[in-house]
């Protein structure tokens, strides 16, 4: 049976894209089943219908306590035999205790090389610090901000002509060729994750 991926997005769902193209394709040989998003206006819940995967918006709002907000995401993830979750622009932090229930099934793509350049303005930071390389990141997650065990990582060269934009542009080229990859490695049962260490059988 095919394993079943859930991606987390808050907006506007470029890695989501590239993600649905490479189920297309057979590049992640596993079934694409949910989009969960906390914000209603994220261009990825259009890509989503789009593509036909299922949408459960959850919003903070609508919670009086975060426990309650995550109790709703694990509803849906567990309503959908969810084996991978796949952050791709989810803004919000997951508490340890669901970190704890789903370990080594959280993956997130973070834009810059960590442990460089944590946290959401990844790109600007590396520009205006004038980093000569900066990159791409994806690694399991833990409880820590950009923190867990890294699964793959690519150099992007920062050129003098670069502005924060062509930058991102390159970024985000690196990205959506980069996160598909580390995803089928994971359908695959490649990674093998020892301490910090993960290594790719
Ligand atoms: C990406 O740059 C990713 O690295 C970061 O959030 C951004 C999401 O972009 N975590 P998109 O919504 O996939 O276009």
């Amino acid at each position: 049976m095919n394993k079943r991926i859930a991606v987390f997005a808050s907006g506007r769902g470029s890695n989501l894209s590239a993600i649905i193209e490479a189920v297309k394709n057979k590049k992640i040989r596993a079934d694409l089943s949910l989009l969960v998003s906390d914000n209603p206006q994220a261009g990825a819940i259009e890509k989503a219908k789009a593509a036909g995967v299922r949408v459960a918006l959850v919003e903070r709002k609508d919670f009086g306590s975060k426990e309650d907000f995550e109790k709703k995401i694990i509803e849906h993830l567990e309503e959908n035999k969810i084996d991978l979750i796949v952050l791709a622009g989810f803004m919000r932090m997951f508490s340890p205790a669901l970190v704890e229930r789903f370990k080594f099934m959280i993956i997130n793509i973070h834009p810059a090389l960590l442990p460089s350049f944590k946290g959401s303005h990844a790109i600007k930071d590396a520009f205006d610090y004038g980093a000569k390389v900066t990159g791409v990141t994806v690694h399991f997650v833990d409880e820590l901000m950009d923190h867990g065990p890294i699964i793959l990582q690519e150099a992007v060269a920062v050129a003098e002509t670069d502005t924060p934009e062509t930058l991102e542009e390159k970024i985000h080229k690196v990205e959506h060729r980069l996160y598909p990859e580390a995803i089928e490695l994971f359908v695959e049962g490649r990674l093998k994750v020892e301490g910090r260490k993960v290594s790719i059988r």
